[in-house]
């Protein structure tokens, strides 16, 4: 798989298997986040590894469409404002990473807001100085929907003298 097959073929997965992930397979996702590019080398990613107790108290909808593992990434705050909101940058990077790293291993990700609600942060004990980047459920997708169209990317584009 190409590096644009995987950034085109991977989606936001909805209902999973509930066939367990290798310790060794999530180790090796995660290794591979970690190369997210992130200024400084402040690697700022932390990651809660979500536990059933822990899951049932978030009250998420749809229980994470059945996925055996549920992260949260969290950014590290930084010494400065600009730093602070670089780190957030590079965890949006590091999540990313993940779902691609998971998606060539014919695994997929769920990406879920619930951990930004003071209900969600007030669950996984979230300190103050830490900022909720994703709740990422992980797992073999039941199903891979369709991509939904972009628009030409063209329309986004302005172009400066
Ligand atoms: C910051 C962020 C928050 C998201 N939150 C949710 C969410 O709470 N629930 C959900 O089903 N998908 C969530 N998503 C996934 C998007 O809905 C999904 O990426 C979008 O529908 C496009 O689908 P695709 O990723 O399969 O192309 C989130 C994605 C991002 C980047």
């Amino acid at each position: 798989m190409t590096v644009l097959e995987a950034i085109a073929g991977r989606r936001n997965i909805k209902r999973f298997k509930p066939d367990p992930i290798p310790q060794s397979e999530l180790e090796e996702w995660l290794e591979a986040a970690t190369f997210a590019p992130n200024h400084r080398l402040t690697e700022p990613w932390e990651i809660l590894r979500i536990g059933p107790e822990t899951r049932k108290q978030l009250h998420h909808a749809a229980d994470f469409g059945g996925a055996p593992v549920v992260l949260a990434l969290l950014a590290a705050p930084g010494r400065s404002q600009e730093e602070t909101d670089e780190n957030i940058v590079s965890v949006a990077c590091f999540a990313q990473n993940l779902a691609l790293a998971a998606f060539s291993a014919g695994a997929g990700a769920r990406w879920a807001s619930i951990g930004y609600s003071a209900h969600g942060r007030e669950v996984l004990g979230i300190p103050e100085d830490r900022a909720v980047i994703a709740v990422i459920a992980l797992g073999y997708p039941e199903e891979v929907p369709l991509a939904r169209p972009r628009k030409p990317v063209a329309e986004k584009i302005t172009e400066l003298p």
